[in-house]
C-alpha cells in the first residue's frame, strides 16, 4: 500500500496530509481543532474531510496506516491524556488512535506527542537530517518539544518525558497555565503567551503602540509581529522579552543533552529574527561555558506544518 495518513493535531488547526513513501505529500485537508465539543463531533468532521483526499489518491486500498501527532500525546496507549489546549480533552482520556482506526476499516493507527512528531518530520525531512542530537520546540498554541539523544527519542518511563513547555521559568507570581501551575513556559513563549505579554505590557507602559488601536483581547502574535516590523517600539520589546525567557531556557536545557541544535517550529517562529535575535543573545548570556557558542539555532524549513504531518506519518509507516 503506497500511502501513510499523518496528522498534525495543533490546538488550533489540525492538518492532514496523505503522504507516500518518499516523504512527498499528495493531498492535504485541515479543519479547525476547537470548533468542536467533544471527540465524537471531531472524529466525524475529521472523517469527512479525510474522505475527500483518501478518494484523490485512490480510496482506503491505498493506504497503509495512520500516525498522529497530538498534545499530550501517550506513545503507548494511543490516546490524548489531559491536554490542558483541547477543549474536548483537557479533563479526561480520550482514546483517539482507536476511534480513528475504527472508522478507517481497521487500518492501524499509530499516535504520539506532537511535537515529537515535530522532531522525527525534522530528522528525517528536514533542518536536523543526520543529526543525532538536538532538541526540537514547537511554539503553538502551547509550548512542546522532542528531545532526541544519542539518536533516539527521549521517551521516559511512560513515554511521557520531554515537555519543556511546562518547566517553570517564573516561580514568583508565573502566570497561572493549562496545567494547573504557575509560570511555564508555555504561558510566556507560545503564540498565547505572547498575546498575554502585549496585554501585560500595553496595560503598565505608557510607550504608544499601534497596538492600542485594537481591542486588547483580540490581539494575536501575529499583530504583534506585524507591529514589530513595522518598527512598534512596544511590539519589539514584547518580542524581546518573549526572546530572552526563551534563550535563557534553552541555556537551562542544553544542560540535560548537550543538544548540537534547537530547532523551532510553529506560529511564533513567523516572527524571525525579531524572536531569534534576543533568544540567542541571551542564550550565550545564561548558557554554562562548556556549552558556549557550540549549538546551532535552526528555524524548521519544512513548510507550514509540514514537518509535524511528515513525523506524524513516519509513526504510521513504523506500525
Ligand atoms: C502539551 C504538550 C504539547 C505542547 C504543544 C503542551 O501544553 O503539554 O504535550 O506538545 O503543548 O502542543
Ligand atoms: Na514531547
Ligand atoms: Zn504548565
Amino acid at each position: 500500500k503506497p500511502y501513510v495518513i499523518g496528522l498534525d493535531l495543533g490546538g488550533t488547526n489540525s492538518v492532514f496530509g496523505i503522504v507516500d513513501a518518499r516523504g512527498e505529500i499528495k493531498a492535504t485537508t485541515a479543519i479547525k481543532t476547537k470548533a468542536y465539543d467533544n471527540e465524537e463531533d471531531y472524529v466525524n468532521a475529521s472523517i469527512d474531510a479525510l474522505h475527500i483526499i483518501i478518494d484523490q489518491v485512490g480510496g482506503i486500498e491505498k493506504i497503509k496506516a495512520m500516525g498522529i501527532g497530538a498534545p499530550n500525546g501517550n506513545f503507548y496507549t494511543g490516546s490524548i491524556d489531559f491536554a490542558p489546549n483541547l477543549p474536548w480533552a483537557h479533563d479526561h482520556s480520550v482514546p483517539l488512535a482507536k476511534m480513528f482506526s475504527e472508522r478507517l476499516g481497521g487500518i492501524p493507527v499509530g499516535l504520539t506527542n506532537d511535537a515529537n512528531a515535530a522532531a522525527i518530520g525534522e530528522m528525517i525531512y528536514g533542518v536536523a537530517r543526520g543529526m543525532k542530537n538536538f532538541i526540537m520546540i514547537t511554539l503553538g498554541t502551547g509550548v512542546g518539544s522532542g528531545i532526541i539523544c544519542n539518536g533516539q527519542m527521549v521517551y521516559g518511563s511512560d513515554v511521557l518525558a520531554g515537555e519543556l513547555g511546562h518547566v517553570i521559568v517564573r516561580p514568583e507570581n508565573g502566570r497561572p497555565c493549562g496545567c494547573g501551575r504557575r509560570g511555564c513556559l508555555e504561558t510566556y513563549c507560545s503564540a498565547t503567551g505572547v498575546a498575554r505579554t502585549a496585554r501585560e505590557f500595553l496595560e503598565k507602559s505608557d510607550t504608544p503602540s499601534l497596538l492600542r488601536d485594537m481591542n486588547p483581547e483580540d490581539i494575536t502574535s501575529l499583530d504583534v509581529s506585524i507591529a514589530a516590523q513595522k518598527g512598534d517600539k512596544l511590539a519589539l520589546e514584547i518580542y524581546e522579552f518573549t526572546g530572552e525567557l526563551l534563550g535563557e531556557a534553552c541555556a537551562n536545557f542544553a544542560t540535560f543533552s548537550s543538544p548540537e541544535a534547537f530547532v523551532f517550529f510553529g506560529g511564533l517562529t513567523k516572527a524571525g529574527d525579531l524572536l531569534m535575535k534576543p533568544l540567542v543573545r541571551s542564550y550565550n548570556e545564561h548558557v554554562l561555558k562548556i556549552y558556549k557558542g557550540k549549538a546551532q539555532f535552526l528555524l524548521s524549513a519544512l513548510d507550514g506544518s509540514s514537518a509535524a504531518v511528515l513525523g506524524a506519518s513516519a509513526v504510521g509507516w513504523d506500525l
